[in-house]
């Protein structure tokens, strides 16, 4: 997704600007560019590459500013292109913009005819041209043209403005989407995410919606969209810089994958040495919040709602409380029964993702306000909105597809039904220190099944020759099934499908032939049976079964029908075992066909547009 740096400072802004964009590389994008005030005169710079290529593009020119902005683009009107590229141009003044203006086609006709030539197909130069006309039109300085024109804006927005009128200033403003400015040494910083300004400070300052910024070097002032100035608090960053480096790995997914131990250990801190399980871990009014609660609906979107689906199972059999799990685009437009006693849960890896947050608040306006969002991003937005919080302990995810975060939501969700549990009396004391314990050897339990990697990297070779795969799964591991569809999909581009085992025999039994690589998730539960059944199906149609089963499943090796092993079944939190591997064999199968792991095409990190 589009991502925006903008910077004002004594010193050389360029290297901060491109610093920042490789930040925000993760996000997913199709095209950078930016944009500097240099002796007075605007130069841009656009690529319809990577950001090194824009790096190596700026160097060769010499190009150094004390002032700029700058801009990574994830396509949406217009295809992806140097011309469509940001920054967009209108006379003396540049403008980049995260986020889409709905109404880009009635400003488009109105400003035409006001004599403004459009050289792009994007929504995004309309903002240009509206702020300049607004500079021409008397508006006294930057800041006010940037706030007459956004109150013309309908749509999503982020955007960052400089002027050769005003070298010393940049002004950014933000409507739906993210935007938080950076308090340097030498200088005013903004971005879409903190990531990108660590390498500046990690004093930061989160615009709020309608916010508007006017940024000079050594002083900011925030106002509203009536001109009226506001404060907003300074905070202090805890994430470092560090903690999105490589290390010894090839990518981030692999290190991710690899982190999920250290994961879910400090996610599941909360519980650590003699705490219990508490509602108190959600937030201080928790217990309020729960007391009550007849039911639960989770919102989410992608990864995220897998983690719902998982969670689902776990609510109904241990909590005993009905729950429904819903995709956030389809629930936001659904006309639904709301109940006030439900409890619903948000949950979002980055907290930024516009449907999850458009379904949480449309949840609210249906009178449902007992909401609580499970969120790896503290400040972010899903958070600010819900009544209740559990912040995840992933670290900065940046890999596209997501992992860690994924079983971290998972550890939150398992701490989740057991609170419940508790507060309905469905959960004895021995019951509670067996699952307690459980949690608490996750990591451990994780960490073993990771040591399978030298074993996945030799499935993956059969794979990476592969068009289509299916997945198969019972029971809480059917969303693993889909888990590890969606993995092998995202990153390797091999259409994957997943099907609850037993509705193999409805439909895709017909797709199934020597070509058809089949990949069951199969746990040494009360379900292993029944899925043996359901895999035995499949070899005597010819297709090739690759089983993950736990120790003592008792699955026979031979023609056509591979198995690994995992170490020992885990009962409740089974799935957060057997997704690693999932995880790990579309993470390989990736490598051997050579895909861009960490930026799949066409998919964004943090979906801020609808
Ligand atoms: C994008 C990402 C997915 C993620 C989904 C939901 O599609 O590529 O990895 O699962 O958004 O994101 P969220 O931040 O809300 O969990």
């Amino acid at each position: 997704m589009c991502g925006i740096v903008t910077a004002v400072a004594t010193r050389n802004v360029v290297p901060v600007l491109l610093e920042g964009l490789r930040k925000l590389e993760y996000r997913g994008y199709d095209s950078v560019g930016l944009a500097v005030l240099a002796g007075g005169e605007l130069v841009r710079q656009r690529s319809c590459g990577r950001v090194a290529e824009l790096a190596a593009r700026t160097e060769a020119q010499g190009l150094a500013a004390p002032t700029g902005i700058a801009h990574t683009r994830w396509a949406t009107h217009g295809v992806p292109s140097e011309r469509n590229a940001h920054p967009h141009i209108s006379g003396g003044l540049a403008v980049v913009h995260n986020g889409i203006i709905e109404n880009f086609e009635t400003l488009k006709v109105a400003l035409q005819a006001r004599g403004y030539t459009f050289v792009s197909d994007t929504d995004s130069e309309v903002i240009a041209h509206l702020i300049h006309d607004k500079l021409g039109g008397g508006a006294a300085g930057l800041l006010e043209a940037v706030r007459l024109a956004t109150l013309e804006l309908v749509g999503a927005f982020a955007i960052g403005v400089i002027a050769v009128s005003e070298p010393d200033c940049v002004v950014v403003a933000r409507r739906g989407v993210p935007l938080l400015l950076g308090l340097g040494e030498d200088g005013v910083y903004a971005a879409s995410a903190a990531s990108a300004l660590f390498q500046v400070t990690d004093k930061l300052v989160f615009l709020e919606e309608d916010d508007l910024a006017e940024l000079r070097r050594d002083a900011y002032r925030v106002v509203r969209p009536d001109g009226a100035a506001v404060e907003r608090p300074v905070q202090i960053s805890s994430l470092t810089a560090d903690a999105v480096e490589l290390g010894r790995f090839r990518h981030y997914m692999q290190k991710e994958i690899f982190e999920q131990p250290q994961a879910l250990a400090d996610t599941l801190g909360v519980v650590a040495g003699g705490v219990g399980i508490s509602p108190r871990h959600f937030g201080a009014q928790a217990e309020e919040v729960f007391s009550g609660v007849r039911s639960v609906l989770i919102l989410a979107c992608g990864t995220s709602y897998h983690a719902g689906l998982v969670a689902r199972y776990w609510l109904e059999a241990v909590a005993k409380l009905p729950c429904t799990v819903e995709i956030a685009s389809e629930y936001r437009y659904r006309k639904s029964v709301a109940d006030p006693d439900t409890l619903v849960v948000a949950v979002s890896q980055s907290g930024e993702t516009a449907d999850t947050l458009a379904a949480l608040k449309y949840a609210q306006t249906l009178g449902m306000t007992r909401t609580l969002a499970i969120c790896n991003v503290a400040e972010s937005a899903v958070v600010r909105e819900a009544k209740l919080r559990f912040i995840t302990r992933a670290g900065p995810e940046i890999g596209v597809a997501s992992t860690k975060a994924f079983t971290t939501q998972l550890a939150a969700f398992a701490l989740l039904t057991l609170a419940l549990a508790r507060l309905r009396g469905a959960l004895d004391a021995e019951a509670e220190a067996r699952h307690l314990a459980a949690l608490r050897h996750l990591p451990i339990a994780v960490q073993k099944v990771l040591d399978l990697e030298p074993q996945i990297e030799r499935w993956a070779e059969h794979f990476a020759t592969r068009e289509h795969a299916l997945f198969l799964g019972r029971g809480q591991h059917w969303p693993i099934a889909m888990e590890g569809a969606l993995k092998l999909k995202e990153i390797s581009y091999i259409h994957a499908e997943a099907y609850a085992a037993g509705e193999l025999k409805h439909g895709p039994l017909a797709l199934v032939d020597r070509k058809m690589p089949v990949i069951a998730v199969s746990p040494n539960d009360e379900l292993l049976e029944k899925l043996k059944s359901n895999l035995q199906v499949v070899h005597a149609r010819g297709g090739e079964l690759y089983v993950f089963a736990d120790a003592g499943s008792e699955i026979p090796e031979g023609d056509g029908v591979h198995i690994m092993q995992l170490p020992e079944n885990y009962g409740l939190l089974s799935p957060i075992l057997h997704v690693v591997p999932l995880q790990l064999l579309s993470y390989h199968v990736a490598l051997v066909r050579g895909t861009d792991v960490d930026k799949p095409r066409n998919l964004a990190k943090s979906v801020t547009v609808e």
